[in-house]
């Protein structure tokens, strides 16, 4: 007998829906212990939204995404610093829980902060553009940032709310884990590697984040203000592109 669905399970599978991923497989029980049973290799959980076709999750990354889920959960009712008073919604991350590229950005915006969605006004265009000219499509990848709350009129997250958030960031990387970080800007690049350099000396240059290759570049709203940073930035994406290719 199938045992009961757990809340938490519930909820992942949810998310998962949300965040495109369509059935779901686990791993079917050892042939050792229903030897009367031929059963197929992989039997559905469950039939999660209609769904856009990727990969099945391992039980692994299920657990993993569980994680993640739970995460989001208790960052949904955080109050660990003043941006959780002036917030819509708190923006905790979005994509493939268990995606090979991740992105990280600074905070969320006007737009990000109404729809509860990292990058989805006009820098985040410009990061579709981004990850489509990688070859990538923004489901495959997960896109998260520094601070989970948006900083009043854009203003850069203060050092104390950045310590606060720190704990989300942390955990998402360790549990999406992906082949590569990629870290977007200066505020992004500074909190990931623990330093103050300037981004012109951090950009196009490979760094180590939990043990993450992680390429550092320049914001996509960088972009939009100052267009003579694309070029650079597609340098350094085509870094990111050819490092997996070679995985
Ligand atoms: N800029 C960011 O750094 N993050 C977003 O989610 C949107 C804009
Ligand atoms: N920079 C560009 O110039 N083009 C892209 O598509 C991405 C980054």
């Amino acid at each position: 007998m199938r045992p009961p669905l757990q809340p938490a399970l519930a909820d992942l599978l949810a998310y998962l829906g949300e965040m495109g991923y369509g059935d779901l497989y686990v791993d079917a029980p050892r042939a050792a212990a229903r030897p009367q049973a031929p059963a197929p290799p992989q039997e559905p959980v469950a039939a999660v939204a209609a769904a856009t076709a990727v990969a099945p999750l391992s039980g692994e990354a299920v657990a993993r995404a569980s994680e993640l889920a739970t995460l989001a959960g208790a960052a949904a009712g955080c109050t660990r610093c003043r941006l959780s008073e002036g917030r819509t919604h708190v923006v905790f991350g979005t994509g493939n829980p268990a995606a090979e590229l991740m992105f990280v950005g600074e905070g969320p915006g006007a737009e990000e902060d109404r729809q509860g969605l990292p990058f989805v006004g006009a820098a985040g265009e410009l990061l579709n553009r981004i990850i489509q000219a990688i070859e990538k499509t923004r489901d495959e990848v997960y896109i998260a940032n520094v601070v989970k709350c948006r900083p009043p009129g854009n203003r850069d997250p203060q050092p104390d709310e950045v310590t606060a958030c720190r704990g989300y960031l942390d955990r998402q990387i360790a549990l999406v884990r992906p082949r590569v970080l990629v870290a977007l800007g200066r505020v992004a690049a500074q909190t990931l590697l623990g330093n103050d350099s300037p981004i012109g000396r951090m950009r196009g240059q490979w760094f180590r984040v939990q043990g993450i290759p992680t390429m550092v570049t320049y914001h996509p709203a960088a972009l939009l203000r100052n267009p003579a940073l694309k070029r650079p930035t597609w340098e350094d994406m085509q870094q990111v592109r050819d490092f997996l290719r070679s995985c």
